[in-house]
């Protein structure tokens, strides 16, 4: 089974990545052959500034590092180490219908919240279908807001496939984890885009600062309190113990229990669970030099698949490369 999942290199990761897309992708390395890859392609819809592109891309790779991502086990890369993506992606817009990256809510959502509407931000899910189909990935691990997309990646296979008339590209299934969408501080989903974040390599004081400013409701100490409603419940269930987690319910709906007692645990196992990998990550800093190296061997490992793909690819449609 070979999963496969990309994160775009668009600012600095929060809790909602990883809760929503990052912690699946370190689990399936024991489980699956894993492909993740930094979507800087991609992150080009949103960050025009190359030296804080060239930046974010390599931090990214420093935060999986960091975070337990074991470059021997899943291929960790950069997308723009295999840049037939961006011929694929032109090649599968020719079978594509302007109508169906019409319903993208993504794309709506987006120029919603300002972004420019690029012609690169409209087609932004065909140049993830060339990603996804390029490696002939099973399944794909994301976060809710990205299945219509893989939904659109398995229709552009079919368009494909029918045109050509020939089985090239294996229908891909998004996977989904429990933690389909993380409140961020305001109690929104979390989100760079709000402000709202709890950053995963911010320093411990200003961490706990925003832990200890998320928004709850106004429900006094001596009153029982809902545990299911709550911004702080619902991170500290993904990050404490079940056990854990029980006792704190058990607290929410007793009187006495008091939302600065959960905020202060929460910030306690912020920095135990988090603390560790920011020093892990200050001394992969210290060494460029291995970061790059694992890009790159692992960005050649990535290219060779996309190519076996692309050779078919080139062949059902006729497209002639003179290296071929
Ligand atoms: P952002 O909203 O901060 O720009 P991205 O859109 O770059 O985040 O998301 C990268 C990955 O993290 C996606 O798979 C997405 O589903 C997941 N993700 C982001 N925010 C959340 C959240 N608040 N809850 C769950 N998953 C999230
Ligand atoms: N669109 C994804 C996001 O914003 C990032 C991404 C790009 C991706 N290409 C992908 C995710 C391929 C999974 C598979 O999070």
């Amino acid at each position: 089974m070979r999963v496969l999942s990309g994160i775009q290199s668009s600012g600095k990761l929060h809790l909602g990545n990883y809760f929503g897309a990052m912690k699946q992708h370190i689990d399936d390395q024991h489980r699956h052959e894993s492909f993740i890859f930094i979507a800087n392609f991609h992150a080009l819809t949103t960050v025009q500034d190359g030296p804080r592109l060239r930046d974010l891309t390599r931090d990214v790779a420093l935060d999986y590092l960091a975070l337990g991502l074991d470059p021997n086990k899943a291929l960790l890369f950069r997308q723009s180490d295999v840049p037939e993506v961006t011929e694929l992606a032109w090649i599968l817009s020719t079978v594509t219908g302007m109508g169906l990256l019409e319903r993208a809510h993504s794309y709506k959502d987006k120029v919603a919240k300002g972004i420019a509407a690029s012609v690169g931000l409209f087609t932004y899910p065909i140049l993830m279908a060339a990603d996804i189909l390029i490696y002939r990935s099973n399944l794909v691990p994301v976060g809710k807001d990205q299945v219509q997309h893989i939904e659109m990646t398995q229709d552009m296979a079919g368009y494909f496939n029918n045109t050509y008339g020939r089985e090239v590209f294996v229908r891909p299934e998004a996977k989904l984890n429990e933690a389909a969408v993380v409140p961020g501080v305001d109690g929104q989903k979390m989100s760079k885009s709000y402000g709202n974040t709890v950053e995963l390599f911010e320093d411990a004081k200003s961490a706990r600062k925003k832990i200890m400013s998320i928004k709850t409701d106004s429900t006094p100490v001596d009153q029982p309190k809902d545990p299911s409603t709550d911004n702080v419940f619902a991170l500290l269930k993904l990050i404490a113990p079940p056990e854990e987690v029980a006792e704190w319910d058990r607290r929410y709906r007793a009187p006495g229990m008091g939302y600065g007692d959960a905020k202060k645990r929460l910030a306690e196992l912020f920095e135990a669970k988090f603390g560790p990998a920011r020093e892990k990550r200050i001394s992969l800093e210290k060494d460029p030099d291995y970061v790059e190296d694992v890009l790159k061997t692992n960005g050649r490992k990535a290219h060779a698949e996309a190519e076996k793909t692309m050779q078919a690819v080139r062949e059902a449609c006729g497209i002639v490369v003179s290296s071929d």
